[in-house]
Formats: structure tokens, sequence, C-alpha cells
């Protein structure tokens, strides 16, 4: 191939995943939020800090749940003086821990008169286990917000209509549940496969797009409505892992900034008329299709079943 051609081909490979995963759309929706409370789990970073400024920055009243009060207090600082909006406070919630998921909506419960958005944003990659012995992903990603919403839908019902955003992640392809391991693992993925971290983090991205489809199901009839996201690729810490000149660069071509990160959840947050689409995924700010596993019905209703009786609901 002569050196055009490469070039050629290098641009176009460009093209291509540029419109596959870096088009910046952005939410058009122009709604304000003044009177309305949202809570966005995992939010003193990324794309949960940017969502939170971007709400905070309509007038809502915005709880940061977040695990370390350290991180959590400089973001309150950051977004307050950012939006100019001081109803924005931090709560704390390790979603590792079925106790904290459990203390956190009891103070919220007992402090805020509202919920009108829930944001299940918080998420993790990596080994370990969860104060009950889960899986860290499944555990954390999964488990942890599957109870945070079981418990606080009372209150999103009060105040229908209200919405539910929980973050998945085109990676969800790549998932797979094994629920026979659970007994003797505590787990969905075994522990010997190869690329172990990313299996275990595509399943529970899948699992958290199963459990928006069920909960859909479980929620008709109540003006509570969900969706699940697939934010784009999005420099954050969960990405960040090259540094110098050349990995600035790359990260500028391949990256969205997390404010661009967080368009596609302040979408299903924000636009008028989702309500027929509640249960499904989206990406780009548009309705999107995900894989057939998590579009399974069946399977959905399981993982639910399972769900419940592991965080003993
Ligand atoms: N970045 C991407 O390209 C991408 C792509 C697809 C999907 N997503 C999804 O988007 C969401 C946000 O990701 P991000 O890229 O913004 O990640 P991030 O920068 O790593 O932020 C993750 C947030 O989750 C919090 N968190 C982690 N473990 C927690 C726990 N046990 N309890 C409470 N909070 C916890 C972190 O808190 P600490 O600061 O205390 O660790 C942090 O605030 C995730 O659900 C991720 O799966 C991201
Ligand atoms: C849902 O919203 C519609 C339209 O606002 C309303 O008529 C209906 O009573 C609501 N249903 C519930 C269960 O709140």
């Amino acid at each position: 191939m002569s050196l055009l051609g490469y070039i050629a081909a290098a641009v176009g490979f460009y093209v291509f995943i540029y419109y596959t995963f870096l088009r910046r759309t952005r939410c058009k929706s122009l709604v304000k939020l003044y009177g309305k409370t949202a809570i966005v789990t995992g939010s003193n970073t990324g794309i949960g800090k940017a969502t939170a400024l971007a709400l905070a920055k309509r007038g809502a009243r915005v709880i940061l749940a977040c695990r370390s009060r350290g991180r959590a207090d400089a973001a309150v600082y950051d977004i307050r003086r950012e939006s100019g909006n001081q109803q924005v406070l931090f709560m704390a919630l390790d979603l590792s821990s079925l106790q904290s998921v459990r203390d956190f909506v009891q103070t919220f419960l007992k402090t805020e008169p509202r919920l009108d958005f829930l944001i299940n944003n918080a998420g993790v990659t990596g080994e370990g286990r969860t104060r009950e012995g889960f899986g860290l992903e499944f555990g954390v990603n999964h488990l942890g917000h599957f109870l945070l919403t079981l418990l606080l839908l009372d209150r999103l019902k009060q105040c229908a209509p209200s919405r539910i955003v929980t973050l998945a992640s085109i990676a969800h392809y790549g998932g797979h549940i094994d629920f026979s391991l659970l007994d003797q693992t505590k787990d969905v993925v075994t522990e010997r496969k190869l690329l172990k971290r990313f299996w275990d983090y595509s399943t529970s991205k899948l699992c958290n797009m199963l459990f928006t489809r069920e909960l859909a199901n479980r929620l008709e009839g109540t003006n509570v409505s969900c969706f699940s996201v697939h934010p784009g690729l999005v420099r954050t810490k969960l990405t960040r892992t090259m540094s110098g000149l050349l990995a600035a660069v790359l990260s500028k071509l391949f990256f969205l900034e997390p404010e661009e990160g967080a368009q596609t959840t302040l979408h299903c947050v924000l636009q008028e008329g989702l309500e027929p689409f509640s249960g499904r995924y989206f990406s780009n700010c548009a309705l999107a299709q995900g894989s057939a596993k998590s579009r399974d019905d069946a399977l959905a209703k399981k993982l639910w079943e399972v769900s419940e009786r592991l965080v003993g609901i």
C-alpha cells in the first residue's frame, strides 16, 4: 500500500471510531429543575460529578451519594461555586456494603422530603470483595444499586413523575451471567476465566441493563420510568491509565470529557416524552438496542429474583 493508502486507511479508521464511539451529541432539553431533588451516586469525580454539576446549574437540589467525605466535600465545594447553587450536599454511601446502603436510605428518607431523580452512576473495576463477600464489580455496580433503588422506590412513586437512570456500558456485550457459581463464589463470573476483570465488569454492566428492564415492568402504571445508559468512552479515573504528551493527544482523539459523557444521562433525566421507552437503553442521547442478552426478559426476571434473595429483601 502507498503512503497515501495508509493515511486514507488511518483517517477512515478514525472516522469509523468517531461515529461509533465519539459523536459529541448533547442533551437539548432546556428544562429547569427548581424544587426537584436528585441523588447521584459516585458523584465526587468523573461522569457523576459532571452530571451533578449540570443538574445543580438547572436549579435542582443535588445529593452527592459518595463513599469518601473528603473527596465528596471537595466536589460539593466545586459544584456550589460553579453553579451558584448552594443546595448541593454530601450523604455517605458505600455501595460495597449493603448496611451502608440501608443507612444512607434511612438518613435520606428522614431528612429529605422529595426524590425526583435517582442516578445510579457509581462504578468500579478491579478485584476484591464487598463487605458481604460478593465479587466487587457484581456487588457494587449491580447489587448495591439494586438495593438502593428498591429502598427508594416508594419515595420516587410519591414524587412521580420521576425517573431512575442507571449507567451501563457498551462493555455489556461481553457480559455473561452464570448463576450456578453464586453459592460457591458469591459471584456470577468464574474466578479462573482469562481476562476475568473485563468479564466481571462487562457482566456487572449487563446486570445494570437487565435490572432496568425488569424494573420498568414492575413500575408499569406508576409514572416512575427508568433507563440505562452508555455514556460514551470518557476520560475519567476508570479509563485513565496513560500519561505523557502522546497520551494527552490520544485521549483528546479517542475519549470524551466527563461533561460530554454526562449528556446521555442528562437526556434520560430531562427529555420530555421518554416514558414510553421505560426500561430501554440509550447511547449518544438516543434510543439504542444493546445485546440480545440485555433484552432477554426471562434472564432479567431471574436476575431480579436472585438479587432479591442476595440482598435479603
Ligand atoms: N468512563 C467511561 O468511558 C465509561 C464507559 C462506559 C460506562 N461507564 C460507567 O459510567 C459510570 C461512571 O464512571 P466514570 O468513568 O465516571 O468513573 P470514575 O471516574 O472512576 O468514577 C466512579 C465513581 O464511583 C464511585 N465509587 C466507586 N466505588 C464506590 C462504592 N463502593 N461506593 C460508592 N461510590 C463508589 C467513585 O468513588 P471514589 O472516587 O471514592 O472512588 C467515583 O465517584 C460507571 O458506572 C461506569 O461503569 C464509564
Ligand atoms: C400518572 O400520570 C397521569 C398523567 O399525569 C395521571 O393521570 C395518573 O393519575 C398518574 N398515575 C399515577 C399512578 O400517579
